[in-house]
């Protein structure tokens, strides 16, 4: 049943992805990564959390939430800093390369 969960996941991943003009995954690799590193963990500067295994839904509601100051802990206040650089196809795009992680 996981292994179905997780074929799945990746299918639908993979039409969020494809629909983006905007490289989500290059993206992520130049502006994200320096703190979130594969998704797998986070550095120190990245709050330690884990964004591989969230669906894009969730990480655009987080992303979204960081701008409006509607979500996040004790170090959101980086994560606004560093959005406030993209447009909302950007936010999107980088949210569904992350759910294929
Ligand atoms: C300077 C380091 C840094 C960079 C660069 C950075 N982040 Fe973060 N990120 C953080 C920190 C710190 C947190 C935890 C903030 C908090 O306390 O809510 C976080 C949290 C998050 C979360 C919420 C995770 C959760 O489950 O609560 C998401 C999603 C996220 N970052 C996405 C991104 C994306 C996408 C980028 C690239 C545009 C990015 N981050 C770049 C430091 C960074």
């Amino acid at each position: 049943m996981k292994k179905i969960l997780a074929i799945l996941t990746i299918v639908f991943c993979f039409g969020v992805t494809a629909a983006f003009a905007v490289d989500g995954a290059e993206l992520y690799k130049t502006r994200c990564a320096k703190c979130h590193r594969d998704g797998t963990e986070s550095s120190k500067a990245g709050g330690g959390v884990v964004l591989k295994g969230q669906s894009a839904e969730e990480i655009e509601m987080k992303l979204n939430g960081y701008l409006e100051g509607s979500y996040g802990g004790a170090k959101k206040k980086t994560m606004a800093r560093v959005l406030k650089k993209f447009s909302p196809e950007e936010l999107k795009a980088m949210a569904a390369h992350i759910c294929t992680l």
